[in-house]
């Protein structure tokens, strides 16, 4: 009876306390508040469980979410006490070797507690960092200065959120990686038939949990726009989200094949798991967290690391089907061929033509089984004389883009991965593609020390420390990189400059192989900025301007393929170089369909890398604008695009520098135009702006306006 009493006035307490500041748990262990004071983190620990809740505004948007670590050695989870906490404050101002903006402002509050367990050595601090822009936290295990291996076999993560908000999500334990449409469902509806029956069949058998991939993005009724995600992902392997049906997630760590989540030894340091947090979502592109949850550049000299735009024998194989990357009367990386492509990139300043089928291997049985072991990456092929090529290329001033497809035969890459990087650095080449193409589940091989063969996730550990083993290496020659089918993002390009974009999502391909039922919806890079693009630059390959009857049958039959229509226009093809980022942007199509376009001149001016950039508006699957200003010049640049609806944005040129007046190159869809009425037509027209004015932009269906600024004066 007394104890029931007891309880009671405790938990009156409890509540009455919550109306004055925020707390709604029993035994608070700390709080901090963002530089701002707009976000509020509380921790608490209850019956020996520690939890932490987040607030935007004043609203708790993140309820009584558990924290903790379970391996084969300890349980962190459970039966906790607090033996410290500390707090600390931060503020810096960096400066990046390239990327959206020249500097980025580190500021947070810092609180860190330490926990011990019953029964084990092992404690666990876990670090919570607050920003303006959302929270960071990560776990950190110790025993003293030991080092003692473990194994993780469950992170308990939580992340509850108050609302059942509507959510934007790409499945994870699935067989294509990241090159998915999007679902848009509440977060209680995920579910693999759900995402089937909206979007595509995800391919049979499904295998693992129910859970999708970071960044997971939602957005409440009252606009606050939340991505969870991770930061600095290393010596670790990636976390998914676990639905169950509720608005509540957990962490999901994608296992090895033996089941354990991760292999690694004391002293230990997850990565970030970030919660990224806006009142819109324009604000969350511009989050700059993820970068500042990752240790400085470790690249010295950096001087070889140049942004800039290239061409490449590419979307004739993948979109046009006119030519073939292995051997044959198709063949497209020819020499002959490679030296047209040089000359077209010289005349224009391109600073990067890829080549690829350059190499053997591609005649195996490559695609996209994981099977195929032959691919050579410093032997070229017969028809390509990479002498003379490099030669040619020097002396025309362009750099060769290097490409190494693996087709996720790791060993046999690895066993290459000096020789062909030392390659690279010989021949020239400052910059190679990678790509990982294999279309099964759990289906990469991995041979362990007796030769046996296991199949491992394309996003667990192993696959984590093999894509961070090619960076090193790469950057140890100086060659940056450009990953197709990588693992995502977490912002190593801080640390690692040289990682320098990555595909990561449904690319510009799929409107090249994929017929016009599955390609691309005009809606899907309206969602890629608030979803994908959080992590980082994406190598879409925009730039397509013969976006109807541009497909041959095949190599043989070269008759048109009806079934192929890219859902885009040149306007928008052309805003996309806004708003979609990447310190190395490539021009897709054929040279032919440029040489002589007027369109072709903002492909050729638009930068790649920016002194700052600022979202203008944006609903996520809707529409989306962004100005950037060039690091070179005085220019600004904005791109706008939108889904299948037509629409007028009032766009407010205050971002514009004040007592200048600038000349505005437009160009934009006609106004009776779209992707499906008349996608090839573009106009381009000239008008004088000044920070104080006030412009329409009118996008057609699926249309989209890209804009150069120059000052006149
Ligand atoms: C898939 C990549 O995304 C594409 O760009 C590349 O051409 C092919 N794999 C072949 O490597
Ligand atoms: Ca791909």
């Amino acid at each position: 009876m007394k104890k029931t009493l007891l309880l009671l006035i405790i938990l009156s307490f409890g509540y009455s306390y919550s109306q004055v500041i925020y707390g709604n748990s029993l035994n608070q262990i700390d709080s901090i508040n963002s530089p701002d004071g707009s976000l509020r983190l509380e921790t608490s620990i209850n019956d020996g469980k520690v939890f932490y809740s987040l607030y935007k505004n004043g609203k708790l948007i993140i309820k009584d979410s558990k924290l903790g670590i379970i391996s084969d050695k300890f349980n962190l989870s459970q039966q906790l006490h607090l033996k410290s906490s500390n707090k600390n404050t931060h503020n810096e101002v960096w400066t990046q070797v390239w990327g959206e903006q020249k500097e980025i402002t580190n500021s947070y509050n810092e609180l860190v507690f330490a926990l011990g367990a019953n029964n084990t050595k092992f404690e666990m601090k876990i670090h919570f960092r607050l920003f303006n822009d959302g929270l960071g936290f990560r776990y950190d295990i110790a025993q003293g200065t030991k080092n003692i291996s473990f194994n993780i076999m469950d992170e308990v993560t939580e992340f509850n959120f108050v609302e059942d908000s509507e959510s934007w999500w790409i499945p994870a334990y699935a067989y294509r990686r990241y090159e998915f449409l999007y679902a848009n469902t509440l977060i209680s509806e995920i579910h693999r038939d759900k995402y089937s029956e909206l979007r595509e069949n995800p391919g049979d058998p499904r295998i693992g949990p129910e859970a999708v991939q970071t960044p997971f993005t939602v957005q409440r009724d009252d606009g606050i726009t939340i991505a969870i995600h991770e930061a600095n992902l290393a010596n670790y392997s990636s976390m998914t989200l676990k639905a169950d049906g509720t608005s509540s997630m957990e962490c999901d760590l994608i296992p090895w094949s033996d089941g354990i989540k991760v292999r690694t030894s004391t002293p230990m340091v997850s990565p970030w798991r970030t919660i990224i947090v806006g009142n819109n979502p324009s604000e969350i592109t511009m989050s700059t967290l993820t970068l500042n949850l990752n240790e400085p550049n470790v690249i010295k000299d950096t001087s070889w690391i140049k942004p800039g735009k290239y061409i490449g024998v590419w979307w004739e194989m993948i979109g046009t089907n006119q030519s073939s990357w292995g051997s044959g009367p198709y063949h497209g990386a020819t020499t002959d061929k490679v030296m047209k492509y040089i000359d077209f990139g010289s005349k224009y300043g391109f600073d990067g033509l890829l080549v690829e089928g350059w190499n053997t291997g591609w005649d195996e049985n490559w695609c996209c089984t994981g099977e195929g072991e032959n691919f050579d990456f410093y032997h070229p092929h017969p028809d390509f004389n990479d002498v003379k090529v490099a030669a040619y290329a020097k002396e025309k001033g362009i750099r060769i883009v290097g490409h190494h497809e693996t087709g996720t035969q790791i060993d046999n890459y690895e066993s290459q991965l000096d020789s062909a990087f030392s390659y690279c650095q010989q021949k020239g080449i400052r910059v190679v593609k990678t790509g990982y193409v294999n279309d099964g589940s759990q289906n990469i091989k991995r041979y362990d020390k007796e030769g046996n063969i296991h199949k491992e996730w394309h996003h667990g550990q192993y696959m984590v420390e093999h894509f961070r083993k090619v960076l090193e290496t790469s950057a140890k020659y100086e060659v940056g990189i450009v990953v197709h089918e990588p693992i995502k993002d977490t912002g190593l390009r801080r640390t690692y400059p040289n990682m320098l974009s990555r595909e990561g999502a449904r690319g510009q391909e799929f409107n090249g192989f994929m017929p016009k039922d599955w390609n691309n919806k005009p809606n899907h890079t309206t969602i890629l900025p608030f979803t994908r693009l959080l992590s980082s630059p994406m190598d879409y390959t925009p730039g397509i301007f013969n976006l109807k009857d541009y497909r041959y049958n095949s190599n043989d039959d070269r008759t048109i393929n009806t079934s192929h229509h890219i859902p885009s226009t040149i306007a928008k093809e052309l805003a996309l170089y806004i708003v979609i980022y990447a310190p190395v942007q490539m021009a897709a199509d054929l040279p032919e369909h440029y040489e002589g376009h007027p369109a072709f001149q903002f492909i050729l001016d638009v930068p790649t890398d920016w002194e700052y950039t600022t979202t203008l508006n944006g609903e996520i699957g809707e529409y989306i604008t962004i100005a950037r200003k060039d690091i070179n010049s005085n220019d600004w640049y904005l791109g706008s695009i939108t889904n299948e609806d037509s629409r007028q944005i009032e766009i407010d040129l205050s971002f514009l520098d004040s007592d200048r007046r600038y000349n505005a190159t437009i160009y934009k869809d006609p106004i009776n135009g779209g992707w499906e009425s008349k996608p090839e037509q573009v106009e381009i027209i000239q008008q004088v702006f000044n920070k104080n004015d006030k412009y329409q932009i009118v996008l057609p269906s699926g249309g989209g306006q890209a804009i150069r600024f120059s000052p006149v004066d």
